[in-house]
């Protein structure tokens, strides 16, 4: 049984119901120091309807309540604090986790429900920037969370590969492109090409007028429009997977807006069916003042679509495809605008699922203190700062393990763990300033550190080399540090909870890197492997560490090498 509820029990007994169970339960607090106990009941609440004072109240329950269960409980002050059975807590945990493994913390919450995610996006003939980065790993970790609990996660890359920018692209390529160059650097060269031709269209409206006019041959169905187009894509392609490949993420679908420009008739027809269409200027908008937003603009004069044109097909889309339960879009905070207004279209137009899409925004990253832009051609190259990591990771091995034996397989999970944990231990809505140097040091709160204690652990049982038996294991708890580790592994479920429901998978890198720091603390005052009648249980404590350490990495994204 849980704690909390093992407590309200012996209180409402002890104060013969005058407090139901679940009254209790929702006023009990944790004690803000652990030497207080586990558990504390303020007695405030009764002062009134007992006419005494909480501490006169707090002594007697103290007094009165069966301790049968606990180590102690003891009144301080007007708090009734209880202290856990630690011996009994930890073998229930314990056990719990080496029963279960990875899948300790598993629900079926979602009950299979399908969540389609949709994160990275990326745009073609552009740089894969930190924004990009930001939305793979946090997707792909929110995948996983989800996916722990029940649901049906479906990550889906929708990727920017259409709009008029690409009628701009060709007009630059038609103008100044050349096949070969673009070919042995495609992004590079795109992006130059891409920058010059708006530096162009800005001068001059000739320019920006042939490009508007290839975007509208590309949405004709125009051969040469499309071959050139797709030609832009499939290069880009290539380097957009090489990306993934080295951050280990993997896609369902790969469905990007393009896939849409024939499945947006039937999304404006509708909305005109509705008669939320209106002219203005010459193109068709949705009047949105009742939301407070600005009208969404649907259709340009040339019959043109938009961004959001492509959201909306995309949206009804994904609930005839996938009758999702929940559709998320983990997209930067600097569109949430354009969420709320995609939101309150499909609202007008009847749609009520659209309450559960939620647009899970992230900060922004910067470098220096200064913002990234690939339109100006400042870009930070994601693979490069890759690979600076893993170097940098492989030189710390070098120092301290020399003789690793798979020494480049870890240094990659060393270092693309580091750059992903650093990412996902911000809290979301927060940006954060890249900087290698802290992300890939073994010491402070990063991924390093986190697969250190984890790696530490399966050296100390390889050293012990006795396997952890829980059948006749009685297991103690007597070290205040073990406790300390027994109270995280505790709350492991709850933490992977928390996490789903705020879309934040900063919860759970926080909580490894404290799960990591109590293991460290542990270490540094308890010698494990001593030969003493507590050997198997401390074996089985940091074995069940091991086990959660290693799952809160997984729903990272990030690795747990064996060695390093
Ligand atoms: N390609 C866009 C960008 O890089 C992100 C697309 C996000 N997803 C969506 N359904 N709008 O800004």
């Amino acid at each position: 049984m849980d704690e909390k509820q093992l407590v309200s029990q012996a209180l409402s007994a002890a104060l013969d119901g005058a407090l139901g169970v679940d009254q209790i339960a929702a006023i009990i607090e944790k004690p803000k120091s652990s030497d207080l106990g586990d558990l504390a009941f303020p007695a405030f609440q009764l002062a009134k309807t007992l006419r005494k004072a909480p501490q006169a109240i707090a002594a007697e329950l103290a007094e009165k309540i069966d301790a049968s269960g606990f180590e102690k409980v003891v009144a301080v002050g007007p708090y009734v604090n209880f202290f856990l059975d630690k011996n009994a807590t930890a073998s229930g945990v314990i056990h719990e986790i080496l029963t279960a493994g990875e899948h300790y913390g598993d629900e079926n919450i979602g009950a299979g429900g399908n969540v389609p995610i949709d994160m990275s996006a990326p745009n073609i003939a552009k740089p894969f920037s930190i924004g990009h980065l930001r939305s793979t790993v946090i997707g792909d970790s929110i995948a996983k969370i989800y996916e722990k609990l029940g649901y049906q996660p479906i990550k889906i890359n929708h990727l920017g590969d259409w709009g008029k920018q690409f009628g701009l692209l060709i007009t630059a390529y038609k103008k100044y492109g050349d096949e070969a160059t673009i070919t042995a650097n495609p992004i590079d060269e795109l992006l130059k090409l891409y920058v010059q031709i708006n530096a162009e269209a800005k001068e001059d409206p000739a320019v920006d007028e042939e490009g508007r006019e290839w975007f509208l041959k590309m949405e004709q169905g125009d051969e040469e429009a499309l071959r050139i187009w797709k030609w832009f894509s499939d290069v880009s392609l290539i380097e957009f997977n090489r990306i993934y490949g080295k951050l280990g993420v993997t896609f369902d679908h790969f469905m990007g807006e393009s896939f849409y420009s024939d499945k947006m008739d039937a999304i404006v027809e509708d909305l005109e069916n509705k008669n939320l269409l209106h002219e203005s200027k010459g193109a068709l908008i949705v009047d949105l003042e009742k939301y407070n937003l600005n009208p969404a603009l649907i259709k340009k004069t040339d019959g043109a679509t938009l961004y959001i044109t492509r959201d909306l097909a995309t949206a009804v889309y994904r609930k005839n495809t996938f009758n999702f339960v929940k559709s998320l879009y983990v997209v930067g905070g600097e569109q949430t605008n354009h969420f709320k207004q995609l939101k309150a279209v499909l609202k007008e137009a009847g749609y009520d699922w659209s309450d559960d899409m939620v647009h899970v925004p992230f900060g922004m990253v910067t470098q220096g203190g200064k913002k990234f832009s690939t339109r100006k051609g400042h870009v930070v190259k994601l693979e490069m700062a890759l690979d600076e990591a893993v170097e940098r990771a492989e030189k710390q091995i070098d120092e301290k393990n020399p003789n690793l034996a798979n020494k480049e397989e870890v240094a990659k999970q060393v270092g693309v763990g580091a750059v992903k944990f650093y990412d996902l231990k911000t809290d979301r809505n927060n940006g954060y300033d890249f900087d290698l140097d802290e992300m890939v040091s073994f010491e402070g709160e990063t991924g390093p550190y986190v697969q250190y204690a984890h790696a530490r652990i399966q050296s100390i049982l390889r050293k012990a080399n006795r396997p952890v038996n829980l059948d006749n294991l009685e297991l103690k708890i007597s070290d205040a540090e073990a406790w300390e580790i027994v109270k995280y592994l505790k709350d492991f479920p709850m933490i992977v909870k928390r996490a789903a429901d705020n879309y934040e998978p900063s919860v759970i890198a926080k909580y490894a890197i404290s799960l990591a720091q109590a293991f460290n603390k542990y270490y540094a005052h308890v010698r494990v492997l001593e030969d003493n009648a507590e050997l198997d249980s401390r074996l089985a404590l940091i074995s069940a560490t091991a086990t959660v350490l290693k799952e809160a990495l997984r729903l990272l994204g990030v690795a747990a090498p064996e060695n390093m």
